[in-house]
């Protein structure tokens, strides 16, 4: 789940390690953007739509694809469901800053995230001296979400370079993109990063997590997939139809489904 389109890189991701487990993406497009929300609304926003889903799908996990909703409510999603399987998606800063020479690193997420204790809590315990700057980019977040399907790629190029610009001119040799949304523009901004930033991000640690416990679990791969079962999509509010939704579904290999039992969410 995600407030939008990022989870889906995670998805795409993660159908490629694993092409066989039935997967439900859930982008909770009536309250995009997280970002925005304070912490307390998206504890009780998400704990509603969990409640939805569980009810509904009854997942064998379910994926936080969304770096605001994991540092704003993961811990409280774990409390409330305690029998459910959580994977969470928190910004890489702890790579980050191994890999980091200068021990600086810049970390681009919602307003939310980089403000989040989770950011200075995993900094600190991690290099005893560091400095970490925090880029609120919630544009980029807008941008990704509604502009990115139509956009060319001298707009997508000028999208990521002006956070590599600001990253280079904080002083720091590493960038984490600390939201799923940026995914999409991984390529953009490791060009534009060139040999002197490292770009970081948590896909991969992301979708072994969601093996490894799928495993674990003997949640059999592919089990459930039949041919008649496809990979949905859900769009919570009443975007849930449109052109983009539609376009992204045919993207990614999933029926877009919905109906009115999820315009309440
Ligand atoms: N994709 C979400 C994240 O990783 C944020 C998008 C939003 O603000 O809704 O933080």
């Amino acid at each position: 789940m995600d407030s939008g389109a990022g989870g889906l890189a995670y998805l795409s991701a993660y159908s490629v390690l694993n092409p066989a487990r039935p997967l439900l993406y859930v982008a909770d497009k009536k309250n995009f953007p997280y970002g925005e929300k304070t912490k307390a609304a998206l504890v009780s926003l998400l704990i509603e739509l969990t409640s939805r889903i569980k009810k509904h799908f009854s997942p064998a996990l379910i994926v936080l694809a969304c770096n605001t909703a994991s540092v704003s409510a993961l811990a409280e999603l774990r409390r409330n469901f305690p029998d459910t399987d959580f994977v969470g998606t928190v910004p890489a800063v702890k790579p980050a800053l191994l890999s980091s020479v200068k021990k600086h690193i810049a970390v681009l997420g919602t307003e939310r995230t980089v403000q989040d204790a989770y950011i200075s809590h995993i900094a600190e315990s991690t290099a005893s001296a560091c400095t970490v700057t925090r880029i609120a980019a919630g544009e980029l977040v807008d941008f990704v979400e509604r502009r990115l399907d139509y956009a060319d790629s001298a707009e997508r190029s000028a999208a990521a370079k002006k956070y590599i610009d600001v990253t280079r001119e904080s002083g720091a040799d590493a960038l984490v993109l600390g939201c799923t949304h940026f995914l999409f523009l991984l390529d953009e901004f490791r060009e534009a990063a060139g040999p002197d930033i490292r770009v970081f991000d948590s896909i991969g640690g992301v979708c072994l997590r969601i093996e490894n416990i799928l495993t674990q679990k003997n949640v059999p791969a592919g089990a459930a997939r039949q041919p008649a079962v496809p990979n949905l999509l859900l769009v919570t509010g009443r975007e849930g139809g449109s052109e983009l939704w539609e376009r992204r579904a045919a993207r990614f290999g999933l029926t877009l489904a919905g109906g009115p039992d999820w315009d309440d969410v």
